[in-house]
């Protein structure tokens, strides 16, 4: 039976931690996990996509309704999440490119919630994020969400009201956009969701504010992995036969370090947005909350063997390594058919220009932590100023803006603009390589990364927020206000939280 012993134990270490830096004291030593192997009948699913309603090719238009399910996170263990359409993950959205995509959304939660769509380029009004871009969807209430989609690649879906408590409840799906000419073909491709869940010993959903405001500062993490909605499953491969994986971390506060098994490696030729620059070989594949990649593996190992992917601990700042052990994420079953001789992997490119920085404002953001002298309370600021008091940053359509982001504190976080894509600029401000079209990026603890983007005309209230939703309700999340020259500024989400109430961190 897994425990919290990790998310207690981080609580223990945070109660001694003062702002200013590491003091470790008492850290109790996290219980190993007893692992269930893969059993025989614990395959890995396959995200379904649901029934079109729309007889016309180029629209797809389907329900989704938001609502608590008995989901079963491993053989025989059923929990009650919170899902879309009654399964972890949601269902797979999957269209290309230019398509029209109609979502009839119900709301049958017992709290308001809405639909973002991370990473897709749509006009502010079907953002989801509540006064910015709709008005929350009440229990009960439904709306309809109604857009083309712009670009290649795999997105995901999660709701922007209380997200910490509903990404982490269940709520997130893939989100696959297709490429029409799209030249290379790999056998078998695969849409892995990862996550994680927490679930008490009474098997119910861990309460999400565990651990008060030090439980925030750290960024409460499930004890349950999940792949695809199950826990430690089995994906049978054939041994010399190249896999396409494109994945999405739909954690709410985990990053995930993917070990691909010994004398394996994973060739990236994607990013968030679609294909990169160029394809990089890697001996793991690292994916902060609300990351993306597409992978090509070819697993190598002898037909009729097993062996395990690994989620290795990741360094993302105080309290995350120290007494814990990664775990193994999927059981790897190479069926028992005769091993083909694997080809290399195609060459994959893309030509991506960079966005060109002459006449680019500076924009400075610095995510800071501060402490209450009275209640020893944590809170994130952005700039020195907690939630409530965050000025939203201006951008006016057509600027290109160059974002240094200062992380002043002990823990990495994964910076998301909603509605535009950046490109990451090295320290010395030339574009990191290969170039990518990203959303999401990790600013990793005490150091700072600068970022490039250019806003087009699609004036509104764009979020950027801290990833670890926990870290985002806590402070490190505020608004672009974009409009177009003389137009009057886009009114702002609803109260200062847009992610819900949430008293942690305040
Ligand atoms: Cu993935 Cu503001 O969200
Ligand atoms: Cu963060």
């Amino acid at each position: 039976m897994r425990t919290s012993a990790h998310a207690h134990s981080v609580v223990a270490l945070l109660a001694c931690l003062d702002i200013t830096g590491a003091i470790i004291i008492g850290v109790k030593a996290q219980q190993p996990t007893s692992q269930t192997t893969g059993s025989a009948d614990w395959d890995l699913t396959v995200p379904e996509t649901v029934p079109d309603l729309n007889p016309d090719p180029r629209i797809l238009e389907i329900n989704l309704t938001a609502v608590v399910a008995q989901v079963e996170v491993s053989p025989g263990r059923r929990i009650e999440a919170w899902t879309f359409n009654g399964t972890i993950p949601g269902p797979l959205i999957r269209l290309s490119v230019g398509d029209r995509l109609i979502v009839h959304f119900t709301n049958q939660l017992p709290s308001p919630t809405t639909v973002h769509w991370h990473g897709l380029r749509v006009p502010i009004q079907m953002d989801g994020v509540p006064g910015a871009s709709q008005a929350a969807v009440e229990t009960g209430g439904t709306f309809t969400y109604d857009f083309i989609v712009p670009d290649a690649g795999l997105y995901w879906y999660h709701p922007h009201v209380m997200s910490a408590a509903q990404v982490g409840f269940g709520l997130y799906g893939a989100f696959l956009v297709d490429d029409r000419s799209e030249t290379f073909k790999v056998p078998d491709e695969r849409v892995f969701v990862l996550s994680d869940i927490d679930i008490t010993e009474q098997g119910k959903l861990e309460d999400p504010q565990t651990g008060g405001s030090t439980g925030m500062a750290f960024g409460r993490e499930g004890n349950t992995l999940l792949v695809n909605g199950r826990n430690h499953p089995r994906l049978t491969v054939r041994s010399g036969v190249t896999q396409r994986w494109r994945v999405v971390n739909a954690a709410k506060s985990r990053f995930f370090d993917l070990e691909p098994g010994d004398g394996m490696s994973f060739t990236k030729i994607g990013d968030d947005s679609g294909l990169q620059e160029y394809s990089q070989q890697l001996d793991s594949l690292v994916l902060a909350p609300g990351e993306r990649a597409d992978v090509l593996y070819t697993p190598t190992a002898k037909p009729g063997t097993e062996y395990a992917i690994h989620a290795r601990l990741f360094n993302r700042g105080y309290g995350s390594v120290e007494a814990r052990l990664g775990e193994e994420l999927l059981d790897v079953l190479v069926a028992d058919t005769p091993a083909v001789t694997p080809v290399p992997h195609p060459k994959v490119t893309r030509a991506i220009e960079p966005i060109a920085q002459a006449g680019a404002t500076p924009v400075a953001i610095e995510f800071g932590i501060e402490q209450s002298p009275f209640d020893k309370t944590f809170n994130y600021t952005i700039n020195g100023k907690p939630l409530d008091r965050i000025p939203p940053l201006k951008a006016t359509a057509g600027e290109t803006q160059i974002w240094t982001v200062t992380n002043t504190t002990a823990w990495s976080h994964p910076i998301h603009l909603h509605g535009f894509f950046f490109q990451v600029l090295n320290k010395d401000g030339t574009p990191r390589r290969p170039l990518q079209w990203k959303d999401t990026v990790s600013v990793p603890f005490k150091d700072r990364l600068t970022l490039i983007v250019r806003f087009d005309d699609r004036s509104g209230s764009w979020m950027y927020h801290c990833h670890i939703l926990d870290h985002a309700e806590g402070g490190l999340m505020s608004v672009v206000r974009l409009s177009r020259p003389g137009e009057a500024p886009p009114p702002l989400p609803s109260e200062h939280t847009p992610h819900g109430h949430s008293t942690s961190g305040r």
